[in-house]
């Protein structure tokens, strides 16, 4: 049976760099190994989460809409890679609306007690693009976002791959940069943890 990848493009630009950064991963994917289901978050109509604590009640999120999607990509898929541009130094909002309704697995876990997928081994890539030239910070808000959230779903937290400069630079002509993101799809199977800054 194929293994699952889940990949999540936030970017609200369909053919801008954080989606050419994913799909550069996903094209070299060995398509007879796993079966890749993508969403482009833009597409989908997923609200923001009301904070209501329902999910605290019933381990359940009380809204239905196109999160019901991906939540079932969730419970089944064996790496999950998020793709999504730095906006103030921290994941873009369509990106963090969506991470926000992974509240239910918070819920599940720690008011709950219940066993969300915790004894699987699955990896989480995090994709982190941002426009600006490297700065130390450039990055900070997003990395705590991102470790809460793999925990929340039960996904270790594997890879950072991060690009600097997308203002300036079209990634699919960064060689150094193309080539990383191509070996990333092709070893996805072994690749060992990662964390790299571009
Ligand atoms: C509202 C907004 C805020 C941004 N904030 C940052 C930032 O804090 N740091 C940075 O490096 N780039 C920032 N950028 C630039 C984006 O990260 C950059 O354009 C990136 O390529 C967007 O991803 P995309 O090309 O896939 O749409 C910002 C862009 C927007 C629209």
């Amino acid at each position: 049976m194929k293994k699952k990848i889940l990949a999540i493009m936030g970017s609200p630009r369909p053919k801008m760099h954080t989606n050419t950064a994913l799909d550069l991963i996903l094209d070299n994917v060995d398509h007879k190994k796993y079966e890749i289901n993508k969403f482009n978050l833009r597409e989908l109509n997923i609200s923001h989460c009301k904070g209501c604590e329902s999910c605290g009640r019933t381990g359940d999120c009380i809204l239905t809409d196109d999160m019901d999607m991906i939540y079932n990509e969730f419970d089944s898929s064996d790496i999950i890679i998020l793709a999504a541009p730095i906006y103030f130094n921290s994941v873009n909002s369509l990106t963090k609306a969506m991470i926000d309704r992974c509240q239910k697995y918070w819920s599940q876990k720690y008011i709950l007690g219940q066993n969300y997928k915790r004894d699987e081994n699955r990896k989480g890539i995090y994709i982190g693009v941002g426009g600006a030239p490297f700065t130390l910070d450039q990055f900070s808000g997003a990395i705590p976002v991102m470790d809460y959230f793999f925990r929340a779903i039960n996904a270790d937290y594997h890879g950072n791959y991060f690009i600097s400069n997308s203002d300036r630079i079209k990634i699919d002509e960064e060689i150094n940069i193309s080539s990383d993101l191509i070996k990333i799809g092709r070893e996805i199977d072994i690749i060992g943890k990662f964390n790299i800054q571009k």
